[in-house]
């Protein structure tokens, strides 16, 4: 047996055309798009993008958009299976139950054709920001609000979390949102959903193997913790008594460091950008300035006296835009995931055209 690269740190699994990182440099491409150019488009020509391979022309768009609009509604049984989030069940867990349920209402569940994957593809996309929605309102105990086909993907989500038509601001960064998380090459849920694909099981049970490895606070789990860190640390004056606390006990500080980026992530450039604008828009920068602060901490202690390359990720800023959207730090993973779920399905799509069961080997000691 070779090296064992714990982690698998580095070790290339696999070939894939649906994203490209360049982990020195900040470069992340979808498709061969740079993210900070299809951040400019709406979230249903990426989620295009992501799952047929090509960005779509006007017409594809147009068709794309209503087919995800007409499936956008839940089985009317649907209803019952969300209400169990009365019972307080972590919005991530009611998730992964409700997808599991929604599999059961779909004719084609066990249909393996490329029709069929495509047709459960939109439905898995379309119904995703409803499930969320929907468990939300269940957990407040306010009566779920069905989808406004006037609204874009991301604009809907936040209608129907809210029952108020958002500003074109806040759509926009619900929508930007969702178009920064919707890939990333090999990360730990994406991989864990190619080994269920390569077994040849269906769609939703390997989109549900996603949702699982998302939720753990290492990966998807950090946007909850960097909300929950935003509570704690309250005041900008209190961030650096925060972090010191933290590197004093050798615990790690949520939305920071990343396997691949060893520079800045070039989703957090994106997202902070949003997270200013939106902050301005709203008349309270507090959770924004905090965040900065954090940053300017974080690099004079782990870049500057450390020579450690550990920045922002993806997690850091859209906790911060998730604040100003009012979205609770409990659905932060599900909010997450929503996005994600256009590039789980491109990497089970790609895994199925050319699939060779995924089983590497350990070594005993
Ligand atoms: C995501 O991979 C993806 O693509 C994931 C993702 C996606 O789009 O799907 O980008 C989304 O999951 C982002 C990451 C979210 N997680 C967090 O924000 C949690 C905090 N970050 C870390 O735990 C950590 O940086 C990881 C998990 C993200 C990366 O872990 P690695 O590559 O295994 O690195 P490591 O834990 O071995 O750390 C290397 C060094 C260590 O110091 P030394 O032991 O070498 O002295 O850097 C230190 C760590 O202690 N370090 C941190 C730190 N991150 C790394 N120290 C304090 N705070 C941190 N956040």
């Amino acid at each position: 047996m070779g090296d064992i690269k714990k982690g698998l740190e580095g070790v290339v699994a696999l070939d894939t055309s649906i994203s490209f990182i360049d982990g020195l440099q900040g470069i992340l491409k979808y498709r061969g798009i740079e993210v900070e150019h299809l951040a400019e488009m709406s979230y249903d020509a990426v989620s295009y993008l992501l799952i047929n391979g090509i960005l779509p022309d006007e017409q594809e768009l147009t068709d794309y958009s209503s087919r995800l609009k007409n499936e956008r509604f839940l089985h009317h049984n649907m209803a019952d299976v969300l209400k169990i989030c009365e019972f307080g069940i972590e919005s991530l867990d009611l998730l992964r139950t409700a997808i599991s349920c929604s599999a059961h209402f779909d004719t084609e569940k066990d249909i393996h054709s490329p029709e069929a994957n495509i047709n459960k593809a939109i439905r898995l996309v379309a119904k995703f920001p409803t499930m969320v929605a929907a468990l939300e309102r269940n957990r407040i105990g306010v009566e779920p609000i069905g989808p406004n086909n006037d609204l874009s993907h991301g604009a809907n989500f936040l209608y129907m979390l809210t029952g108020r038509i958002p500003t074109d601001l806040e759509a926009e960064a619900i929508e930007k949102d969702f178009i920064l998380s919707a890939e990333h090459e090999l990360n730990p849920s994406t991989f864990s959903l190619r080994i269920a694909a390569s077994t040849l099981s269906d769609l939703y049970s390997a989109i549900i193997c996603g949702l699982c490895t998302l939720k753990g606070p290492l990966h998807g789990g950090a946007r909850k913790g960097v909300m929950d860190m935003l509570d704690e640390v309250i005041s900008p004056d209190n961030a650096e008594n925060y972090i010191q606390d933290k590197i004093s006990k050798k615990e790690k500080i949520m939305g920071f460091g990343h396997r691949v980026y060893k520079t800045y992530d070039p989703r957090a450039q994106v997202y902070k950008d949003i997270a200013r604008r939106i902050s301005l828009e709203n008349g309270d920068t507090v959770w924004y300035d905090m965040a900065e602060k954090l940053e300017h901490i974080m690099y004079h202690e782990f870049i500057e006296l450390r020579g450690k390359p550990i920045y922002p990720n993806v997690d850091f800023y859209s906790a911060v835009v998730y604040k100003y959207l009012d979205i609770p730090s409990e659905l932060a993973t599900s909010v997450f995931a929503i996005g994600r779920v256009s590039g789980w399905i491109a990497h089970c799509l790609e895994q199925y055209s050319d699939n060779r069961v995924i089983r590497p080997r350990a070594n005993f000691v």
